[in-house]
């Protein structure tokens, strides 16, 4: 197969896009809006295939065959819409657009909508696996039409990543899908980042290991159930030396996390849907709270701690190392629980038909997130397609009870040595709350029928009452 197909906008992920487009035999012509980034990959890397550079939409447009395939790669917002609307009017009834950036997924419907009575296809395309990923095969979340999936669908999979040759591309669903779920998937990659970092802190604090011993944990974790990308390069920055200093690389970091955005978006549109996702939330959270400097700095030299050692909990250096290892596990199967429950209900309010189990195939390789568990969630996923929780799947339910012994003692020693453990704490606390018979929410309906009449429902009867609080406390049916 070799087809024609145009990218503009070749920064990093683009570039790497269409010399991965190129690698894999197709005619790719070449636009970016100062013509210094085109010269700049023909320069570097005009051997890698049919690239052909052109300087202006107009000759990009002219140089394709319809239906044209056009793929943007510009910053998400307001640059994404000015090249929209520079390239629409040049196109003809039938082409493709397709944006493989970051948008936010309600951009994409409008976008598709407003396009689509032009009578062009745009698909919204989650594309992950950072730059690397971008060149070698990347896991792409394609949404739009079938009708434009057909046309663009082959291309898409062609290059992206393969798991026993199944690509890592796959039709998520009308619209916005593809957006929403590479939203989710960078919320859920948030998570499992926070969790990481979480465990290193504890196997700091509580064992005083060096960062490169850490990285040693890390890399045999990575033999595991842990095994996934970001464990793997986990190991690698922990080992890192800094060339300047000679410090452990991680010592001479910043320890404030940016953020470009769309971990945020995933709790807005949680909060939206109500879904709680609340390792993601943490992880946001705690990325803001590294960024609050002058409170963090006002609070070290005020705020104290329980000043207690750790000699009590960590005297078995290995058995504590297992349950940090437990901690994060446990943690991680719950923030892709929560994640995938976000996915189900945006796909039920948006009227999108999402396969959590083809989602979860095409994370297995190419993306941030690729880890071997996935692998496993696949299953679980096609076995019970309408699961209402991966936790209550028999594997991973056995799985996270196995490890909810360590997983326990590192919440509560965290908790007790003050070391701050929120995606760990949460994430059991939400395991708690889901497996409690009863939930102490009977008294938040009880208060507010108290202070506000908002009235309740009772576990004996049908219907919504309310009890006459300021009068003599009877029952009246609402
Ligand atoms: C991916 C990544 C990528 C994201 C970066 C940075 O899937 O390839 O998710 O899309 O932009 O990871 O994200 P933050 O700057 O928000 O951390």
């Amino acid at each position: 197969m070799s087809e024609q197909i145009g990218v503009t906008g070749l920064a990093t992920m683009g570039a790497n896009l269409a010399r991965n487009l190129a690698r894999h035999g197709h005619h790719v012509v070449v636009h970016n809006r100062t013509k210094a980034k085109t010269d700049a990959l023909m320069g570097a890397h005009g051997e890698d295939g049919d690239l052909v550079p052109v300087e202006s939409l107009e000759d990009l447009v002219g140089a394709l065959e319809r239906p044209r395939k056009v793929i943007i790669m510009v910053a998400a917002g307001d640059p994404t819409d000015a090249v929209i609307e520079a390239i629409a009017p040049l196109l003809d009834e039938g082409d493709v657009l397709v944006d493989g950036g970051n948008a936010r997924y309600t951009d994409t419907i409008r976008r598709t909508a407003e396009l689509g009575e032009r009578g062009l296809h745009f698909v919204g395309a989650g594309i992950s696996g950072g730059e690397e990923g971008a060149l070698d095969g990347p896991s792409i979340m394609p949404g739009g039409s079938a009708e434009a999936y057909a046309v663009i669908g082959p291309l898409l999979e062609d290059i992206s990543a393969h798991v026993d040759g199944e690509p890592c591309c796959t039709h998520v669903g009308t619209d916005g899908a593809g957006h929403f779920v590479k939203m989710v998937h960078n919320g859920i990659e948030y998570a499992d980042m926070q969790l990481i970092a979480e465990a290193y802190d504890l196997l700091r604090q509580g064992l005083g290991m060096s960062p490169a011993e850490i990285g040693d944990v890390f890399a045999t974790w990575n033999e595991g159930d842990l095994q996934s990308y970001l464990i793997e390069i986990t190991a690698e920055v922990l080992r890192h030396t800094d060339e300047r200093t000679g410090k452990p690389f991680v010592d001479v970091v910043l320890d404030e996390a940016e953020q470009k955005g769309t971990g945020r978006w995933t709790v807005q549109s949680a909060l939206d849907l109500g879904t709680p996702v609340s390792g993601i939330a943490e992880a946001v959270f705690a990325r803001a709270l590294s960024g609050h400097v002058d409170q963090r700095a006002a609070a070290q030299k005020v705020l104290p701690g329980p000043g207690r050692d750790w000699d009590d909990q960590v005297a078995d250096r290995e058995a504590f190392t297992e349950s940090v290892r437990q901690a994060l596990y446990a943690a991680k199967v719950v923030a892709y629980s929560q994640g995938f429950d976000q996915i189900a209900r945006g796909a039920e309010e948006h009227g999108w038909d999402v396969d959590r189990g083809a989602l979860a195939a095409i994370w297995r390789d190419g993306c941030i997130i690729r880890a071997a568990f996935l692998d496993r969630v696949r299953q679980v996923f096609t076995d019970e397609p309408d699961l209402t929780t991966l936790l209550t799947n028999e594997y991973f339910r056995d799985a996270v009870a196995d490890a909810q012994e360590g997983w326990r003692q590192v919440v509560a020693g965290a908790a007790r040595h003050g070391v701050p453990a929120p995606g760990f704490a949460s994430a059991l606390a939400y395991y708690d709350g889901l497996r409690a018979e009863r939930s102490p929410a009977a008294l938040i309906q009880g208060l507010r029928d108290r202070f506000g009449s908002h009235t309740y429902k009772r576990v004996d009867a049908e219907g919504s009452f309310h009890t006459m609080w300021s009068e003599d406390r009877r029952e009246v049916e609402a």
